[in-house]
């Protein structure tokens, strides 16, 4: 008796997973056959763009996320582009999507917002914002966040109060990196940068608890399976949320109980105001995660963006040099040196936006923007399906040899001859393009500047450990960008 159980007990534990596989399976064919008898028994044939859907269930995820350490277009897409041309089809996360690297589809999907295209994200990125936020809003609503947060990231803020405020942060977080003996630079930046944000955002001061507002979070869990087992990507992310969430719960209902009027109000305070409307416009789920996304966005994106430029810096001399010439030569036409940075001094510093767009260009630190098809659309002889998903990729127009020439070569000089794409534009996606356009543009670009001005005219540095990058297809440091830097003598 004791022998039959043993030889069982490896059946008995793999006959279940063998019909959960077949059930898979299964209810994956279902779903392609009423998919394609939707597609193509309802309407006369669409003609859908060449590609592969991949495996079941996986597609071809696996080979959208593998790394390259190129600046170049990724495997993935340049192998695709070979075979198929510029639109095809492909499945990844999960979902059947039409992959864009045409400046035609791109312009066509990115003005068409709202109308034959609405924004749209995978199921993960969605349940990490919340299924109500900025990103999901469309009309009025969106148009009354943007506003919102213009209200305190907006042109007259920076000049008026947040200059000064990231000078502070940035001067104190270099001379607080020079008395170690090395920092991992994307991570002290994002804490410099989350010092500013979260005192406009939450009124928090991140000097203290800083990192008790990301605990456990993982930037990679936004677009992934949305599998919220231990152990995966999308976990850690749902718990950094879970953990953030909290805090911001806690720092409202204080606000709230505790309300003593501000000279200037917090982005907090505009939501307190908002939700005590008789009819407010946003409701609390709304407020929460649009704060979310914002601290979210500040923290992710600039950090990467500072990390990049000083890897693209640190690679290239001559334009470290041509940069801190810059830089000196606005200390040199100051009556006092050490003053703070003024506006007019901030707009005067050419050749730093001209490496500060060089370098996303090239880093393409939103790696992709997706939109859904409102209605059938015809286009270069495709249709894409009611429904359908569209993936632009902003590397293809990024590494277009007709626009920029030699695409892979960190070239800041190019940007002397172009002018500058406030709004974005068919050519420069690195903050999107149309109603979507980045909302915190102006402000990284403020931040980064500054940080650079303090950083060429008052430090040297050094890459002392990590620093190699790679493309997956987001930005990433696998070993950190370890930096020690030192005050110049
Ligand atoms: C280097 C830094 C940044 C990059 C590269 C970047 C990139 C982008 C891109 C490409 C989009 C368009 C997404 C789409 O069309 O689907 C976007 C939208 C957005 N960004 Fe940024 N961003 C940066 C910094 C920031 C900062 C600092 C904030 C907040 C203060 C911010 C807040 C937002 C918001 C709220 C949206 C959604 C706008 C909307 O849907 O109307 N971003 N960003």
């Amino acid at each position: 008796m004791s022998c039959f159980a043993d030889d069982c007990l490896p059946m008995a534990t793999t006959t279940p997973l063998v019909v959960i596989g077949i059930t898979l399976i299964l209810a994956w064919l279902l779903h392609r056959l009423l998919k394609w008898k939707s597609l193509g028994w309802q309407r006369c044939d669409p003609v859908l763009p060449p590609g592969s859907l991949g495996l079941p269930l996986l597609g071809e995820t696996l080979q959208f996320f593998s790394w390259s350490s190129s600046l170049d277009m990724s495997p993935f897409l340049k192998k695709r582009l070979q075979r198929y041309g510029p639109i095809f089809k492909t499945n990844l996360l999960g979902k059947d999507l039409i992959v864009s690297l045409d400046t035609e589809l791109n312009n066509y999907v990115t003005q068409q917002e709202e109308k034959a295209f609405q924004i749209w994200y995978p199921e993960s990125f969605m349940r990490i914002m919340g299924e109500n936020n900025i990103v999901s809003a469309s009309g009025s609503l969106h148009k009354y966040m943007r506003n919102m947060v213009l209200r305190v990231f907006g042109p007259e803020n920076l000049r008026l109060l947040l200059l000064k405020d990231v000078h502070s942060a940035v001067s104190m977080s270099l001379a607080s990196w020079a008395e170690k003996q090395s920092i991992e630079l994307k991570t002290a930046s994002a804490n410099m940068i989350l010092s500013v944000t979260a005192k406009w955002l939450i009124g928090y001061d991140t000097s203290a608890s800083s990192e008790e507002l990301w605990k456990f979070y993982d930037i990679r869990g936004l677009l992934a399976f949305p599998l919220n087992v231990p152990g995966t990507a999308f976990y850690r992310c749902v718990q950094g949320r879970k953990n953030l969430m909290k805090v911001l719960k806690q720092l409202i209902d204080g606000r709230r109980k505790n309300a003593k009027p501000l000279e200037r109000k917090n982005f907090v305070d505009l939501v307190i105001d908002e939700l005590k409307k008789e009819r407010p416009v946003l409701n609390e789920e709304v407020a929460f995660n649009l704060l979310f996304a914002l601290l979210f966005a500040s923290f992710e994106t600039t950090s990467s963006a500072i990390t990049v430029i000083l890897k693209f810096l640190t690679d290239n001399p001559k334009a470290l040099q041509e940069l801190t010439e810059e830089h000196e030569q606005i200390l040199k036409q100051r009556t006092d040196p050490n003053s703070e940075i003024t506006w007019d001094e901030y707009k005067s510093m050419k050749f730093t936006s001209c490496v500060i767009h060089e370098s996303l260009r090239l880093a393409n630190i939103a790696p992709v923007l997706f939109r859904k098809a409102k209605q059938d659309v015809q286009i270069k002889g495709y249709t894409i399906p009611e429904g359908w998903i569209v993936m632009i990729c902003p590397a293809a127009v990024h590494l277009n040899p007709t626009t920029y020439n030699h695409p892979i070569v960190f070239n800041p000089w190019r940007w002397k001859d172009i002018s500058e794409p406030v709004g974005g534009s068919n050519d420069f996606l690195a903050f999107g393009w149309g109603s979507r356009f980045c909302v915190g543009a102006d402000f990284a670009k403020l931040q980064i500047t500054i940080f650079l001005h303090y950083l060429t005219t008052k430090y040297r540095w050094k890459v002392v450990s990590g620093g190699n990058m790679v493309l997956s297809p987001g930005l990433a440091f696998p070993k950190g960008c370890h930096i020690e830097i030192a005050p110049k003598s």
